[in-house]
């Protein structure tokens, strides 16, 4: 305990070779904490803050000894799941699938085609987040960045009513930012912290996570570069999931394969970067009859597994009412 009191007062300005100025370069580059120093790469340290070589590698090796690098002893893991909760969705096929609901303290990626349910997801896990915990619910507030602008308030207030939740109230818990570049989406989900500090955000949507990168890196030329931003965004996300034990959900688009014979012929955008940092990942697609079919692709804990559901006037359900 000592320890991470101590580590929260060193700052950047506590290293060896940082002065005022330095410290400020660095701030403005985006690396304003000991792990983003202990994190960095060589290259980047000296373009941004404009010291020699020698100096930045000191810079890192002193960040990486002042703190804990991240080896957390299994207990504590166990300890940390013991407070994961899981939100229900309003369909109980829909909870099965996800072994209970959507997890805090981790990423759950819902990708799909347009019109699939991803936002109808988003406003539900809203609205349901709220709910007593007896009733699957986490008596938790929301932060909800919206980069498509589908963000509709009198969906929350039709999912409210059909949740017997004070429409006015629930409203009043979900703050919504609306992301207008990448830049600012990531920006957005950093100041973040300074809500989710107060204890009472348990729920995190980014809908859409990665419109933006998909509209501003176009082009082969600029993959690397997208997806080396998409990164850095999963990382704050993770970070925000695990230190907060919040859930964080964000949908995705597909895309076309180009040759692909068998099987579906889509793929969510980002690749690996997206992939590989959400903890769940959902596909959605429209069934049969107005349903909407999840399958949950990858997981730690359950098979592959699919189910059937329908965007009702109430919201996620089991039946098509
Ligand atoms: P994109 O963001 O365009 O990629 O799509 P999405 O996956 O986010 O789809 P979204 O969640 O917006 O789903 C839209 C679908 O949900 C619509 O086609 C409707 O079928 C359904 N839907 C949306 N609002 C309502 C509603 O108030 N009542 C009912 N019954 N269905 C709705
Ligand atoms: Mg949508």
């Amino acid at each position: 305990m000592a320890k991470a009191k101590e580590q929260k007062e060193l700052t950047v300005s506590d290293l060896p070779g940082v002065g005022p100025s330095t410290a400020e370069k660095l701030a403005a580059a985006g690396i304003d904490t000991l792990l983003a120093v202990a994190v960095a790469s060589l290259g980047n340290l000296v373009t941004e803050s404009g010291v020699s070589e020698s100096v930045a590698r000191k810079m890192i090796q002193a960040a990486r000894d002042m703190m804990d690098m991240g080896f957390e002893t299994a207990d504590t893991i166990l300890e940390k799941r013991q407070n994961v909760s899981k939100i229900k969705t309003g369909s109980e096929t829909f909870d099965e699938v996800m072994g209970g609901g959507f997890e805090t303290g981790a990423i759950t990626e819902c990708y799909g085609e347009f019109g699939s349910g991803k936002t109808q997801v988003g406003h539900q896990l809203a609205v349901n987040v709220q709910k007593p915990i007896d009733q699957g619910g986490y008596e938790s507030k929301v932060i909800y960045i919206d980069t498509e602008n589908t963000f509709r308030p009198e969906r929350i207030l039709q999912m409210a009513k059909k949740a017997g939740l004070d429409g006015d109230q629930t409203l009043k818990n979900i703050k919504i930012a609306r992301a207008y570049n990448s830049d600012h989406q990531m920006l957005l989900a950093e100041k973040a912290e300074d809500l989710l500090k107060t204890g009472e955000y348990k729920l995190l949507i980014v809908d859409s996570l990665t419109a933006h990168f998909r509209a501003e890196f176009i082009g082969r030329g600029t993959l690397s570069e997208r997806q080396q931003k998409l990164n850095k965004h999963m990382h704050t996300l993770l970070k925000i999931a695990d230190m907060y034990n919040c859930c964080v959900m964000v949908t995705n688009q597909v895309m076309a394969k180009p040759n692909v014979m068998f099987g579906d012929p889509t793929q969510a955008i980002g690749g690996h970067v997206v992939g590989h940092s959400s903890t769940f990942r959902i596909y959605l697609r429209k069934g049969k009859k107005g349903s909407r079919v999840a399958k949950l692709v990858d997981s730690p804990n359950l098979p592959e597994n699919e189910c059937m559901m329908f965007v009702t006037e109430g919201g996620l359900s089991d039946k098509d009412e």
